[in-house]
């Protein structure tokens, strides 16, 4: 799979998706990951990227002119002649879930476009965009840092980019459950002894133990998932 990542800052989305398990799906081919730096493309000889907005208001819009066309830039690298799905990462956009992560896994290539400033006129965003994808109801600086999110969440569900010891069959939201509470050794830390059912060898007590520290720590900490959980149950 082929991440495009259109940012003002190339360097910030390149260093952290370089190291550890990414880094080495990147080098084993599975993964690429590339930059396009936006201001590369601006016709202004000033290398400018932003103006004010018609209107009046506060602070900068980024221009469409740069930005269309290092989406242009990116559609001639590809290999494929299909529109690729284009993410604008912005606050106004659908939450990421582990759904969205699983769904777009199955692209061949995927364009995250990061805003800055105030935002981008409008005008390039119907034109390219596909999805809007907001990483929770917060407001940060750029969309660097939730692109660099979605290529982690994204990847590690691409076949291959995890080893079968990491992916972990049972973890968080597999099931629409958090993950039960683990334990290595040693047996007793700071007087805290380990569930002694998982000392146990018998397999189907531990699954049972596991599936309700699941279902109890979905409900203490997840209560919006535990309700979902329990009605789909209903349903079925
Ligand atoms: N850009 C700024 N804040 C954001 C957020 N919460 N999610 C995605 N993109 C953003």
């Amino acid at each position: 799979m082929q991440f495009h990542i259109l940012t003002l800052f190339p360097e910030m989305v390149l260093t952290g998706l370089n190291t550890s398990i990414i880094g080495r799906a990147c080098e084993a081919g599975l993964l690429s990951v590339e930059a396009i730096n936006i201001r590369d493309f601006t016709l202004d000889k000033h290398k400018k990227v932003d103006d004010y907005p018609y209107g009046g208001g506060a602070g900068m819009l980024m221009q469409a002119q740069p930005i269309y066309d290092a989406y242009l830039s990116v559609l001639e690298k590809m290999r494929t002649k299909q529109r690729p799905r284009v993410v604008y990462l912005t606050p106004q956009g659908q939450v990421f879930t582990q759904k969205l992560a699983e769904e777009l896994a199955g692209e061949q290539d995927l364009i995250l476009l990061c805003g800055h400033y105030e935002g981008i006129d409008e005008r390039v965003l119907e034109e390219i965009v596909t999805d809007y994808v907001s990483i929770g109801d917060y407001v940060l600086t750029g969309g660097e840092l939730p692109a660099m999110v979605m290529v982690d969440a994204v990847s590690r569900m691409v076949p291959g980019v995890l080893t079968n010891r990491e992916s972990g069959e049972t973890e968080s939201f597999e099931n629409g459950l958090l993950e039960y509470p683990q334990y290595t050794r040693p047996e007793e830390w700071k007087g805290k002894k380990v569930p002694s059912v998982l000392l146990s060898g018998h397999h189907k007590n531990i699954e049972s133990w596991r599936k309700e520290e699941s279902l109890r720590r979905t409900r203490e900490r997840r209560p919006d998932l535990y309700r979902t959980y329990m009605e789909r149950g209903e349903e079925k």
